[in-house]
């Protein structure tokens, strides 16, 4: 079930990275994938790339179906000048604001009426280089994260990792957009976001952050004027949610 009343919608997925009959989940997405998104899950030489791939699509459409009542066959997606997905069908989809992220064993994906929305999931075991933190953070960042015990610093530049990209992936300009224009102050469910910029209307975007598994940790970035969006969030199981209406 899909929450009809929440104005933001984030569905997460385990994707099993051993799984050796793949392709259970892999199989259940194919109907539901476009030509041109099959020949790109073929191209992939790693399995576990093609399943998140894969997974990842039918999950949005799943999504968009339960949201919207519009058969997840009849959405595609097309991609702006960075590479970040927007609805081009049906016609009357195109203003929801919509976003992926896949890490090792899940997949994840996010929908927002009429605004932009990011997503970024991260699994905790991958190897990280907090030193780009000095380099690409902001100063501030950058400081707190060396005051963080060494044995916990990679679990905490993952945090702050993931609530900067939501950002930077709602706004879909990828390595075009500064990091060090915007400082997280605090990583919690709800990170305080400060914005250097002041032609940036920080009250109107929402951050939010949280670990969908135990090995994992998702940001959310969304612009949201006015009231606090009501956020829904929901775990879907592989393959049956992929096969089945939301
Ligand atoms: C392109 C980019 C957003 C991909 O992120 P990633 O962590 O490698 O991968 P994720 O799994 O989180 O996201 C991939 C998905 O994001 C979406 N995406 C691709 N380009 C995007 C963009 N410019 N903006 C937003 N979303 C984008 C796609 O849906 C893609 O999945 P799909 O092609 O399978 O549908 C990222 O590499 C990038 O450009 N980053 C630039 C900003 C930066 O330097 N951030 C550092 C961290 S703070």
């Amino acid at each position: 079930m899909t929450d009809r009343a929440a104005d933001i919608d984030v569905w997460t997925a385990e994707v099993a990275e051993d799984d050796p009959g793949d392709d259970r989940n892999v199989e259940a997405c194919w109907p539901l994938l476009t030509e041109a998104e099959r020949a790109r899950a073929a191209r992939f030489a790693v399995p576990g790339d093609r399943r998140r791939f894969a997974c990842a699509r039918v999950l949005l459409r799943r999504l968009l179906e339960a949201k919207t009542g519009v058969p997840a066959r009849e959405w595609d997606f097309a991609a702006g000048d960075h590479g970040k997905p927007f609805v081009c069908a049906p016609e009357a989809g195109r203003r929801i604001g919509i976003n992926i992220s896949h890490a090792e064993g899940m997949v994840a994906c996010a929908m927002a009426p009429g605004t932009m929305i990011g997503i970024d999931l991260e699994w905790l075991g991958r190897v990280v280089e907090p030193r780009i933190a000095d380099r690409r953070f902001a100063a501030a960042e950058a400081a707190a994260l060396k005051a963080v015990p060494a044995d916990r610093r990679r679990e905490a530049f993952l945090d702050l990792w993931t609530v900067k990209e939501a950002y930077v992936k709602a706004l879909g300009g990828g390595l075009t957009i500064s990091l060090d224009g915007f400082v997280v102050d605090a990583v919690s469910d709800r990170p305080v976001v400060r914005f250097l910029d002041p032609a940036v209307d920080g009250a109107s975007w929402h951050f939010r952050h949280w670990r969908p598994s135990p090995r994992h940790v998702l940001g959310l970035a969304v612009r949201w004027p006015g009231a606090e969006p009501v956020i829904a969030v929901r775990h879907v199981p592989l393959p049956a949610g992929l096969l089945a209406p939301g």
